[in-house]
């Protein structure tokens, strides 16, 4: 059995003093789950507050992005080696507000997958598909592409040790979230497709839904075979919907 992953990613919100105060009460309220991975990705700014916070708790830390070199003449970035001394133990990647604002292609994706093994953070692969694609009928096209792109190079091992978060993209900030059904299947067209690497790689990856998950929604979501959690936007600000979300994963 996949143990449920639930992360939370606060996006360009909470300076590290309000974050600390976050992370500090979540720590309280999620004290005694013990049967749910649980991570939150602060901004860069607020990573070693919400650190030494959660140091000794059962929340990791992730962070948001990761640049590609490890170090240099890259304005603006911050290498995985970097967030690894400063205690992340995840990293999301490929992102769709990445994808789409910041100019992450899925060559670019790839090689942050790559970056994040290099430094020993443990990757979450955000795929999915617009609106469009997804009128079109193309998200299975879509997805397979980004999996393809993003997990290019990787050992068969290395794959089996990554999170993919799917998250169709309107759903993601807009309340739209995909059904139960919906999300299943697309899921286990993922699953699926790391068909192609040995069995252990598709029964151990697990697949977080990312897209308006609530308090609210979670339990209809978690409860399908193929969802293994969720990466959580807005929610991951409201103490009570965060818990309720990793409640509803812990069953
Ligand atoms: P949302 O964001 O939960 O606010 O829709 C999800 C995400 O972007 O990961």
């Amino acid at each position: 059995m996949r143990r449920p992953f639930i992360a939370g990613n606060w996006k360009m919100h909470k300076a590290p003093a309000e974050a600390d105060a976050l992370a500090e009460a979540l720590k309280r309220a999620l004290a005694d789950v013990t049967a749910v991975d649980i991570a939150v990705a602060p901004t860069f700014l607020a990573i070693p507050a919400v650190a030494a916070r959660l140091r000794h708790s059962n929340i990791g830390v992730a962070c948001q992005n990761v640049a590609v070199e490890i170090q240099g003449a890259y304005t603006g970035e911050v290498s995985a080696e970097m967030l690894k001394t400063a205690g992340v133990q995840y990293a999301i990647v490929g992102h769709s507000e990445r994808r789409q604002l910041f100019g992450d292609t899925d060559a670019i994706v790839g090689k942050k997958v790559q970056a994040c093994f290099r430094a020993g953070l443990a990757a979450i692969l955000c795929v999915g598909e617009t609106l469009p694609e997804r009128e079109a009928g193309q998200e299975e096209t879509v997805v397979a592409r980004q999996l393809e792109a993003g997990l290019a190079g990787l050992s068969a091992d290395q794959v089996g040790t990554v999170t993919i978060a799917y998250e169709p993209v309107w759903a993601i900030g807009t309340g739209k979230v995909a059904s139960p059904a919906q999300a299943n299947d697309v899921h286990a067209f993922i699953r699926g497709w790391l068909g192609r690497y040995p069995s252990f790689v598709a029964r151990n990856v697990r697949i977080q839904y990312g897209g308006s998950v609530k308090g609210s929604n979670a339990a209809g979501l978690l409860s399908q075979p193929e969802i293994d959690g969720a990466l959580v936007g807005g929610a991951a600000l409201s103490v009570e919907d965060f818990v309720a979300i990793v409640k509803a994963a812990a069953g």
